[in-house]
């Protein structure tokens, strides 16, 4: 019984906004991508990983996967449309011998062990899925047609990142469903039934979603 991690690298990063891919633009002289790759790659927590690549971008994939004599790369396919057809595409490669799959996301590059120790603990305490998470510091409002409509109690929130583990068959089950609206993994497992718990997780797992995201993480390594 392994622990495979799914690694969702196939955005087009459109508010990155550069000439190619997000997963390779240039974080600290080498592709985005290769920060999570090398430390999933090094993590005793995982046996297995699976690379989602941008659809086209297979090769390069692969080449900077052998560049950084990764030994755990065990398929390398193009991602979807969405990120959770990215993750179906990716978990389709998954062994049969995964009790537990790892959704991570090449945007957040600053993997540490300590976040994947947490997951895969709260897994170990009979949840089908944990996530890290933030607690919020802004109030958070629902607005409709500029008005606001409500106010959340901000203590029940909190913002998800990944990575995220799940039991194998759960996660399998969940993508085999509908995938519309789902900007995490999570979201799907839940809308089945399946039960999810929080761990703490890490305000380095920051997404890098535009180019001051991408100098402040630049700074950090
Ligand atoms: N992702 C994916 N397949 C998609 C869309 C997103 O694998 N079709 C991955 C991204 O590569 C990223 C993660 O999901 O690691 C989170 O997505 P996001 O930060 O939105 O990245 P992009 O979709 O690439 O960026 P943008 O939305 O600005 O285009
Ligand atoms: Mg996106």
């Amino acid at each position: 019984m392994s622990v495979w991690a799914v690694l969702a690298a196939a955005g087009r990063g459109e508010r990155l906004g550069e000439d190619r891919p997000k997963a390779f633009a240039k974080l600290g002289g080498r592709p985005l991508l290769a920060e999570s790759l090398e430390r999933l790659d090094a993590s005793a927590w995982i046996d297995e990983i699976v690379i989602v690549a941008p659809p086209g971008w297979e090769e390069p994939a692969i080449l900077l996967a052998e560049e950084l004599a990764c030994s755990k790369v065990a398929a390398c396919v193009a991602g979807g449309e969405t990120r959770a057809q990215s993750v179906r595409a990716g978990v389709a490669e998954v062994g049969k011998d995964a009790a537990v799959i790892v959704v991570h996301d090449a945007a957040r590059p600053v993997l540490s062990d300590g976040v994947m120790e947490r997951v895969l603990t709260g897994l170990n305490e009979g949840w089908d899925g944990a996530v890290p998470a933030l607690p919020l510091v802004d109030t958070v409002k629902r607005v409709r047609d500029g008005q606001v409509a409500e106010t959340l109690p901000r203590e029940e929130l909190v913002a998800a990142q990944t990575p995220q583990a799940f039991l194998a068959p759960v996660l399998r089950e969940a993508l085999a469903g509908d995938l519309a609206g789902a900007t995490d993994c999570a979201a799907l497992v839940e809308a089945r039934g399946g039960r999810v718990t929080t761990v703490p997780g890490d305000p380095r797992l920051l997404k890098v979603t535009d180019a001051e995201d991408l100098e402040l993480v630049t700074g950090w390594l």
